[in-house]
This record gives structure tokens, sequence and C-alpha cells, in this order.
């Protein structure tokens, strides 16, 4: 658990469906993934070598790195696919009249 303030991101209408979703917040860019169980977030920099996921492949909870396919579970962030090794580093995430928060 964290104290940082909650922060609206994202209108929940504004989601690709079943997709990742680009989200800027400050300096960070954040990838939001819409699931049929639920919103995830992370840091949108690969930990393999720093690619941006949100131009990724993704189904269900898994995003699929774009340059070498390693491949991570969006709700905890472990790696599912070689040559990542290293977890995604994830956001809390809720939903509060209709938009998308997240902690940053
Ligand atoms: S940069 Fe993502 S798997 Fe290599």
């Amino acid at each position: 658990m964290t104290d940082k303030p909650w922060r609206d991101v994202i209108a929940v209408n504004e989601l690709e469906t079943n997709w990742v979703t680009r989200v800027e917040v400050g300096r960070k860019t954040i990838a939001v993934y819409d699931t049929p169980n639920g919103i995830y977030a992370s840091l949108a920099l690969c930990t393999h070598a720093g690619a941006d996921l949100c131009d990724g492949y993704f189904d269900d909870h898994v995003i699929e790195c774009p340059l070498h396919q390693g491949a991570f579970d969006v709700r905890d962030g472990k790696p599912v696919a070689a040559p990542a090794t290293r977890p995604l580093q994830v956001l809390e995430v809720r939903v509060r009249d209709g938009m998308v928060q997240i902690r940053v």
C-alpha cells in the first residue's frame, strides 16, 4: 500500500476495448489494459530493453512486447515469455465516476 494520491488518467469509455491504451501521466508513459475481468495498468517500458509495450500485442491478460516478443501477465507483472525475465512494474488501479484512476 502506498500513500500516493489517486489520479484520474482516462475515462473508462475512452479505453480500447480488450486492448492496451497509452496514457501520459506527467513524464511517465502508462499502459492501461482493458480485460474481460477488469482494468490493469503498468509502466509502459518493457523491462527487457525498454520497448514501448503500448505498441505490443495484447490478448486477455498478457501483453507481448513488440520488440523481442517477451511477454508479461498484466495482473501481477510476471514475465511469461523470454527474453523478459524481470517483472513489469504494475500500478494500483480503480474506477471512480467513470474515470480510471491510478496511483503514481
Ligand atoms: S524489449 Fe521487450 S522483450 Fe526485448
